[in-house]
């Protein structure tokens, strides 16, 4: 009965694509820990003063019973003034609550573009819409407009989204925000933008790369709150009726247990570190120039930004090589496909303002080394 699975396992490990869980070791490339405040003594102190404040850890039901908490709405309140936005709702995760947005505000008639490397939780909500969906290739605006103008020719009265992400999780790059918004604007759609690798890191006080565009009435972002806030779950900012919407229609909103009251707790001390991390971003920021100018040297491109991919095609030889740096002391992960597309598995590189500017350069130095031995 379970041989069925150990062949799909074993047809996974002769293309080298079998994944196992491991153990923390190395120094951290490879977190979404952007500012450091994961295992910050800042953050932690505001976890215990929330337990002493009586803060639950279990919310004990959905948010529409029992579970809704004071520390969910005061959550949502700062949220929404943080980053300014007409209002915020809070997910237990960011994968739940991107799968929600394009599940529960699409319906049928309507269209979904997206780009075509959106996050596997955008492609979780595209599986579950009954609207139609189609990709535009990765930041394409001629793309994406020749597909909007089509659309709007045959249908002006159904519903368009755009869904993009801000700072693309795997490559590092940045959409063209500003013109994909224009866009929007101009053909009548909704603009949904994925912040996740943004928040905390990106734009004024690290509110996102969408900041300027913040409280126009056909935005919605999503800021994920595990990586550079450093505590778990994600915000999504909206319009007020959006959010009443989800809280009737969303299915992961509505049949699944509150997120911990405590962890919101731990997303509001996160809000305020973040106002004031402009000097973790600094130092981040010095850490991108630093392997940017390693990377460079290499022939290779950079993406100024906390990630840096160095695509190596095949997945044996992504494997190879970060198992290479792992003999080094360098915790980074090779990422293969389904995760990339075919052909372009890589080491993804990630940086965080806690690393000391020696460890980026050991590293450039490690990736130099490796890249000319394979060379030779
Ligand atoms: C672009 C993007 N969106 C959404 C998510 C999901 O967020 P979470 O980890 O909070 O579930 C991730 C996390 O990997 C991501 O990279």
């Amino acid at each position: 009965m379970l041989s069925r699975y150990e062949h799909a396992l074993e047809a996974l490990n002769r293309r080298a694509r079998l994944r196992a869980l491991e153990g923390r070791a190395g120094i951290d490339f490879t977190s979404n820990d952007y500012l450091g405040l994961a295992e910050s003594d800042a953050l932690k102190a505001a976890l215990v003063e929330a337990l002493q404040r009586g803060v639950p850890v279990g919310a004990g039901g959905s948010r529409l019973l029992r579970g809704n908490h004071p520390e969910h709405e005061a959550l949502e309140e700062e949220a929404k003034a943080f980053f300014g936005a007409e209002s915020a709702l809070y997910f237990g995760a960011g994968f739940a609550a991107n799968a929600a947005l394009i599940s529960t505000l699409p319906q049928r008639g309507d269209l979904v573009l997206y780009d075509a490397l959106v996050h596997a939780s955008t492609h979780e909500g595209l599986g579950l819409t009954k609207a139609t969906t189609e990709s535009f290739a990765h930041n394409d605006v001629t793309q994406l407009e020749e597909k909007l103008r089509a659309f709007r020719a045959s249908q002006a009265e159904a519903r368009c989204f755009i869904a993009v992400e801000s700072l693309y999780s795997m490559d590092g790059d940045l959409a063209p925000l500003t013109e994909i918004a224009t866009l929007a604007t101009r053909y009548d759609a909704i603009l949904m933008v994925d912040e996740a690798h943004a928040t905390g890191v990106q734009g004024p006080l690290g509110r996102g790369l969408a900041a300027h565009l913040e409280g126009q009435p056909n935005l919605i972002s999503l800021h994920t709150c595990g990586k550079a806030l450093g505590v778990s779950g994600a915000l999504i900012l909206m319009p007020e009726i959006l959010r009443r919407f989800m809280i009737n229609r969303s299915r992961s909103f509505i049949y699944a247990t509150a997120p911990s009251p405590l962890m919101a707790a731990g997303v509001r001390a996160a809000l305020k570190l973040c106002a004031s991390a402009d000097d973790r971003r600094a130092t981040l920021q010095a850490r991108i120039t630093q392997l940017d100018a390693h990377v460079q040297k290499l022939g290779l491109p950079v993406t100024g930004t906390q990630i840096q991919p160095i695509v190596l095609g095949a997945d044996r030889r992504a494997l190879d090589m970060a198992q290479a740096l792992a003999r080094q002391g360098f915790d980074i992960r090779a990422i293969r496909p389904p995760t990339v597309p075919e052909g372009t598995a890589r080491l993804r590189i990630t940086l965080s303002a806690s690393l000391a500017p020696a460890q980026v350069d050991a590293l450039g130095a490690a990736l130099t080394h490796l890249m000319q031995d394979q060379a030779a």
